[in-house]
């Protein structure tokens, strides 16, 4: 390899269905204008993959047939967790060519904002060794191979709805997926005069991974005790009105919300889906409200400052819906703006939210683009 070879990957927003996908729910993500760039140089000092950041200090150097461990904490863990799949699947030094490269890493993604920049580096490195090497796996297996990653490598038990969408979002279009049998739908974003706006609280998501796998968890118990009465195979399949008719049987309170939100949740994206088909954006706009007022109450992942962030959104003049975006615990909202509104909207949102919570936001008005690729240099 010669001349260095450019890769990109997409963050994401989730526009609507939290923490449906581990339950095998639908969701309905778009990729986003901001994200990952990957610059490969070969460089004959190196041995292996030498990995750095323009975000981090933190370097390291990997040999593919090393025994790979994660290193604590740091961003090298997300590529790493990716190489020791390909291995995985019978890939060494000796017979695929990675060796005597650089790996530097860019972007312009918020870390722990709720955007999936995790992902976006996951499913980068891994679009970019399938291309370096030629092993030829196809979008979508490239998408489970990162999740797989973050599940065994970085011990989240995430579901596969961010690496899905980086890996295979089209431009203007929401990817409306089914988790359980992952058909899925590139739905136009024909959003008329709105916006998707994204305000950052800058509140650093505080995701650590027990949160996170103890409302997995959570749904999994709630699943052991819908399952014999109704025959779900997931929590997502159970239907609103058996839920009505069963719920009795989650005796714990906290169990029971969660399967609440999850239930509920996975309906909702298919009524907002098909609201946005229909052109009712309105309703679309209400169904995220009650998304985000189920994740507060029920699922209980959102916080202070999105909660603050959302209210001050829904009381601005042209917002049709806004609600937390991502896992939550701090992190990004995401609201539909009225193109003549959003300077408005982003001066006032971000003034009340700064004045009340003493942290300075951040906006993007953000358009739906392809997921990752190289880039022609
Ligand atoms: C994170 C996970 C996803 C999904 C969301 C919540 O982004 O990586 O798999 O569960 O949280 O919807």
């Amino acid at each position: 390899m010669s001349k260095p070879r450019k890769f990109y990957a997409p963050g994401r927003v989730n526009l609507i269905g939290e923490y449906t996908d581990f339950n095998g729910g639908l969701v309905f993500p778009c990729a986003i204008n901001r994200g990952t760039s990957l610059q490969i140089t070969q460089d004959n000092s190196v041995s292996g993959i030498a990995l750095s950041s323009e975000d981090f200090d933190f370097k390291t150097a990997i040999e593919f047939d090393g025994d790979i461990k994660p290193i604590d904490r740091e961003w090298v863990n997300y590529p790493l967790g990716i190489v020791v799949e390909f291995v995985k699947l019978g890939f060494n030094s000796g017979s695929n060519g990675l060796n005597k490269l650089r790996f530097h890493y860019s972007g312009d993604l918020p870390l722990s904002a709720g955007l999936s920049s995790s992902a976006s580096v996951s499913v980068l490195t891994a679009v970019a060794i399938n291309e370096l090497t030629g092993v030829g796996l196809s979008a979508q297996e490239l998408a489970l191979l990162a999740q797989r990653s973050e599940n065994s490598f970085i011990n989240v038990q995430c579901g596969i709805m961010d690496q899905f969408v980086i890996a295979m979002a089209e431009q203007d279009c929401a990817v409306a997926l089914d988790c359980s049998t992952l058909m899925y739908q590139q739905v136009p974003l024909n959003l008329g005069d709105y916006r998707i706006v994204i305000g950052n609280t800058n509140q650093p998501r505080n995701l650590k991974g027990s949160a996170y796998n103890d409302r997995v968890n959570d749904c999994q118990s709630a699943l052991k005790l819908l399952a014999p009465v109704t025959g779900a195979e997931q929590l997502a399949h159970v239907t609103p009105s058996q839920f009505q008719e069963h719920s009795g049987l989650l005796t714990d309170p906290i169990i029971r919300k969660r399967a609440q939100h999850v239930i509920e949740e996975s309906d909702r994206v298919n009524r907002a889906t098909i609201a946005l088909k229909a052109g009712q954006l309105e309703e679309f706009g209400k169904l995220m409200q009650q998304s985000h007022k189920s994740l507060r109450d029920d699922f209980e992942v959102s916080s202070e400052t999105l909660d603050c962030m959302v209210d001050l959104s829904m009381k601005t003049e042209g917002v049709i819906g806004s609600r937390m975006t991502g896992a939550g615990f701090g992190g990004c909202t995401v609201s539909l703006v009225h193109a003549d509104a959003v300077d408005h909207f982003i001066q006032s949102v971000g003034g009340g939210y700064e004045s009340q919570m003493k942290l300075k936001p951040d906006f993007y008005v953000t358009t739906a683009v392809n997921g990752a690729s190289e880039v022609s240099t």
